[in-house]
């Protein structure tokens, strides 16, 4: 009589070998789960074969659980991989030994620039104003930097250690107000304009200063424009960015495009004006420049200025960015160090 043993092991030895080739050439997704039931189901072969284990000898009983298991990883695997012939599951492995199933890895996803992210926010808020985004060249030439803008030629502003002057007459464009000049040639007021971008100075960088950074400019000409409408779209600005009450003061100054004109003070928003870390200790944000535009702008784009008045304003982007968000450096805008970028989400 053949011993149990023979007996078990030959018919694991069979099932290895039938089961597999019947799995790979099921047909459909029916078939090969009813052949997953007749071998590992609960009445499957291999529970029957195995029913046959206490039979054996102890020591034989370790070798035909051994040998059970590898015969159903067989099955399994097989299954496994009509699954993927069928359409319906993955590859448990490769061609390679690799593991397919693994999850991956996310991509990388990178985030708005936090300017970028600010700008944004600044276009949104002047959008519900009433103002629409106008956009000009970073390269310009000396009429819209300055001629036009009432910059007369021994103008401090002009002078080559204040700007990076190119070839010929032109020049990387020291401030937005270039903007002003090109939407007023080539439009008639009424005008309600922003001009957000990138300028360029040869400062000596440090914590507050870079030879490139950002401003955006404000323009708005109409019939009866007043200094009054300058103020209150600012304020108007100011509360939307900080989502609270502002006090907005403005200090008289002098810009060539402009007359009057204004410091644009904003009375610290995190410490009330009582000066904390972000202000300076002074209580109060400088902010940028503004003023009602000067005639003789008007007059150098072909704008009647007994007509028409209007007020222009321009800020630096990347202090409100600072302010926003606390940074003490504006070196961190420019090195785009990404443990630093990756800080301001992905908005
Ligand atoms: N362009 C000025 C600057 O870069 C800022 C400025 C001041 C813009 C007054 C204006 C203005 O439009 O009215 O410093």
């Amino acid at each position: 009589m053949t011993p149990p043993s023979d007996d078990l092991f030959q018919r694991l030895d069979e099932l290895g070998a039938e089961a597999p080739a019947k799995i790979s050439s099921a047909t459909d997704t029916a078939e090969l789960e009813a052949l997953r039931l007749s071998y590992l189901g609960k009445k499957g072969s291999l529970k029957g074969i195995l029913r046959g284990l206490g039979q054996l000898a102890p020591e034989q009983r370790k070798d035909a659980g051994a040998a059970a298991n590898r015969i159903k990883e067989v099955i399994e695997g097989a299954l496994a991989e009509s699954k993927v012939r069928l359409g319906v599951g993955a590859p448990v492995k490769s061609a390679q030994g690799l593991d397919v199933t693994i999850p991956g890895r996310l991509p990388h996803l990178g985030s708005r620039h936090p300017v970028r992210q600010v700008a944004r926010r600044l276009i949104h808020i002047f959008h519900n104003l009433g103002f629409a985004v106008a956009d000009g060249p970073e390269v310009e030439d000396e009429w819209h930097n300055f001629i036009g803008l009432n910059i007369p030629p021994d103008h401090i502003a002009r002078d080559p250690s204040e700007n990076f002057y190119l070839e010929d007459d032109l020049l990387l464009r020291s401030q937005t107000s270039t903007v002003q000049i090109r939407v007023m040639e080539n439009h008639p007021p009424p005008l309600r304009i922003i001009a957000p971008g990138r300028v360029y100075r040869p400062d000596t960088v440090d914590a507050s200063h870079s030879f490139q950074f950002h401003q955006i400019e404000g323009l708005m000409v109409d019939e009866g424009v007043t200094f009054g409408d300058l103020k209150t779209t600012l304020r108007l600005f100011f509360t939307q960015l900080f989502q609270r009450d502002v006090e907005l003061r403005l200090r008289p100054s002098f810009f060539p495009f402009t007359e009057p004109s204004a410091e644009v003070d904003l009375r610290c928003p995190f410490c009330g004006g009582n000066g904390c870390k972000t202000c300076g200790r002074k209580g109060w944000i400088e902010m940028g420049g503004c003023g009602m535009v000067d005639p003789n702008v008007f007059e150098a784009v072909g704008i009647d200025p007994d007509r028409y008045t209007g007020f222009a304003f321009g800020m630096g982007i990347d202090r409100m960015t600072m302010a926003f968000y606390d940074i003490p450096d504006i070196r961190y805008l420019f090195e785009n160090d990404v443990r630093f970028l990756e800080q301001f989400g992905i908005e």
